[in-house]
């Protein structure tokens, strides 16, 4: 935290020094869905079988046999021989109490709405899984989906549930290249995408972008595009390419029985960034994941079926399947969604949207938080937000400065915020308070949930005791857990888990790549990744995907991508470059690194500096030094270089970047 920060808002800093625990207020508690303290211990003393609590929330065609069978750890399988079906369980069976009541409500970012009541939902979510069939998806087929903020993303994503073809929904803000690489590693044959969507006042085009990517797809493929923009874009349709609206009024007043799955069949693939510069396709399941869902939304966000929810993330990420269409949907609260920027067309984009739409439950990432802090408290105070309730944050740790501003400005000291810790990988939330029952301190997530083991650890997997810095480790399995990377089970093994044979219980140990520490109470601050992996503005990215986009740009010829601290982003991307002979180090060719960034992943993974160097730090066995670039980047004190076999470069790069006197 800057002086500079200081002197804008003191107040923050003053009452942060004064008090480090905020209660939940007891307008709150009243109404909350769990308040019962003795959960934790009801998990500890009943556990696996406690979790039959999540599972009782959703609605199951078969019982389960048994609760977690951990008979070849750690391929863990959860409510065994339970059959059900997620399609059911968010649309269906909503419709004898709720068949008029809203389960989508989407505000477009020119302004205008689409409402989808159960029943709405119902149809339309039924013709486009015929529409599906007779495209010729099969279950288990697995379909892509490229697609923005529109309500035929879950739409696709429910239909795809019915007939029991998982899906892999992409980002749309990923490149082509992404694309097509995500398309092949799951071997996609369908994809559904749209012709564009609005940002900021302008209609971007996503059909090329699609284009393009399924150009380098190896397999034939079959794409459904959605008529977003209307008469603003004009697309003429390929023999491949059908169009959404025509498939869904061919199959008006079809019906589709929802297919019976196995709990462990495959819901969805979610692809997310890992140390190698191959993203991983993390495998989720029907039963385990769509009641882990649920239940953390339950539990944790407080949803009721009366509710109107709104998470701001996007549904291409793992926040927007768990918490803006499973687990809303599965509770039959409304789930709102935002096409556009929080800018657009003023700083108050999101207070209208929760005044006009009497939001009740917020979940918003720090990075949102910081720019809302940025923008001033009065674009809040000129909405009513008394709708609001409860709180929650997302993606990356928020400073205490973030949370005070959140909980003072947009709760108004009377929402009780969550900071929830999880992963793609989890599936669902897996450390942060109760907000019925725990206590907050600003900038800590909070405790594991009931019956969530979780602790930090030193290298050879021993406790560190309060207040140290280590590695973060669950230690339990859950139901929400990844069951698997697609068709890598040794990838599964090698990046994830450990066992410690020496360990109480003789357990295997999952490995989240997070640093952490815990507190005498309990409480878990997460610190931020341990791997080679970046988090810019709550976004997940693999710093050898990056470097991998820019080492193909001819006149280059090594580079290595590390982040640095950003003042809004949490963290942006650096790149240190060392050109070929001959190769000028210009703006021009910084352009292209920029460009090449673009074109690999997608603006989001977009440079903040690209530094020319000489060399890069490396120790005398020659692995780069990481650490220190990114130390150089953030404008850290720089601590030992002596082990370096060229300190003298370490020198010469903050000069040029400028960053380590600012
Ligand atoms: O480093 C942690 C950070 O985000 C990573 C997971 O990213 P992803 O799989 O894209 O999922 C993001 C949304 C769940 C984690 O390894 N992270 C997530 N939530 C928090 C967090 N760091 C600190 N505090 C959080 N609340």
């Amino acid at each position: 935290m800057s002086e500079e920060d200081g002197h804008t808002d003191g107040g923050i800093e003053a009452r942060l020094d004064e008090q480090d625990v905020f209660e939940p207020p007891a307008s709150f508690v009243e109404q909350a869905n769990v308040t019962d303290e003795g959960i934790y211990e009801e998990f500890e003393e009943n556990w696996p079988d406690a979790w039959e609590r999540a599972a009782e929330l959703i609605e199951w065609e078969e019982p389960w046999d048994r609760i977690l069978d951990d008979s070849n750890e750690p391929f863990y399988e959860w409510f065994v021989d339970g059959k059900l079906n997620a399609s059911y369980n968010c649309v269906d069976r909503h419709l004898d109490e709720r068949a008029e009541e809203v389960a989508i409500e989407w505000v477009g970012e020119p302004g205008e709405s689409r409402t989808y009541t159960y029943e709405e939902l119902h149809r339309e979510v039924t013709e486009f899984a015929a529409a599906l069939y007779e495209l010729g998806v099969g279950e288990d087929d697995v379909v892509a989906m490229y697609m923005p903020m529109i309500p035929e993303l879950p739409i696709a994503m429910l239909a795809c549930a019915r007939i029991g073809a998982p899906h892999a929904v992409v980002f749309a803000g990923f490149s082509p290249d992404a694309l097509a690489d995500r398309m092949n590693a799951g071997d996609s044959s369908y994809l559904v995408t749209c012709d564009g969507y609005y940002r900021r006042g302008d209609p971007l085009n996503h059909i090329e972008k699609a284009r393009s990517g399924v150009e380098k797809v190896d397999q034939d493929v079959t794409s459904v595009v959605v008529d977003r923009l209307g008469d603003e874009r004009a697309v003429d349709l390929g023999p491949d390419e059908h169009d959404y609206d025509t498939l869904v009024q061919e199959q008006a007043g079809a019906t589709v029985e929802p297919v019976t799955r196995d709990a462990e069949d495959m819901l969805f693939l979610m692809y997310t960034s890992g140390t190698t510069g191959e993203p991983k396709g993390v495998k989720h399941t029907t039963g385990g994941y769509l009641a882990y869902a649920a239940w953390t939304s339950h539990a944790v966000l407080d949803l009721k079926p009366e509710d109107t929810y709104w998470c701001s993330a996007d549904i291409g990420w793992i926040t927007g399947h768990s918490y803006i269409v499973y687990g809303p949907l599965a509770l039959g609260t409304t789930t709102l969604m935002y096409e556009g920027t929080p800018d657009y067309p003023d700083n108050d984009r999101f207070w209208e949207i929760c005044d006009e739409y009497d939001v009740d439950v917020f979940y918003t990432a720090p990075t949102a938080i910081r720019a809302f802090m940025k923008w001033g408290p009065e674009y809040p105070a000129a909405h009513d937000l008394s709708s609001l309730r409860l709180l929650g944050s997302v993606g990356e740790p928020i400073n205490p400065r973030a949370w005070l501003w959140y909980y003072e400005h947009i709760g108004g000291e009377e929402c009780p915020i969550v900071d929830t810790w999880w992963q793609t990988e989890t599936g669902g939330m897996m450390i942060t308070t109760l907000p019925g029952i725990n206590d907050m301190k600003p900038g800590s997530a909070g405790p594991p949930l009931p019956g969530i083991g979780a602790d930090v650890v030193d290298p050879s997997g021993d406790p560190v005791g309060a207040d140290r810095a280590g590695h973060l480790v669950v230690n339990r399995p859950w139901p929400g857990m990844l069951r698997t990377l697609y068709r890598n089970d040794e990838r599964f093994l090698e990046e994830y888990w450990r066992e410690y044979s020496k360990s109480e219980r003789d357990q295997w140990v999952y490995f989240p790549e997070d640093g952490a520490k815990i507190d005498a109470d309990g409480y878990i601050t997460v610190l931020g990744r341990v791997d080679d992996v970046i988090n810019v503005s709550g976004h997940r990215l693999g710093t050898m995907e990056i470097e991998s986009a820019i080492v193909g740009v001819p006149g280059v010829a090594e580079a290595a991508v590390v982040g640095g601290d950003h003042e809004l982003k949490g963290e942006a991307v650096y790149v240190y470059l060392i050109t070929e002979d001959g190769q000028e180090e210009t703006d021009a060719f910084r352009d292209e690194i920029v460009a090449a960034v673009d074109e690999g992943i997608g603006p989001i993974a977009r440079p903040e500096e690209v530094i020319f160097t000489p060399e890069l730090p490396k120790t005398r066995s020659g692995k780069i030094m990481r650490r220190l670039l990114e130390d150089i980047a953030s404008g850290k004190e720089l601590g030992d270089t002596s082990t370096l076999r060229n300190p003298e470069i370490v020198g010469e790069i903050a000069e040029q970047i400028g960053g380590a006197d600012e």
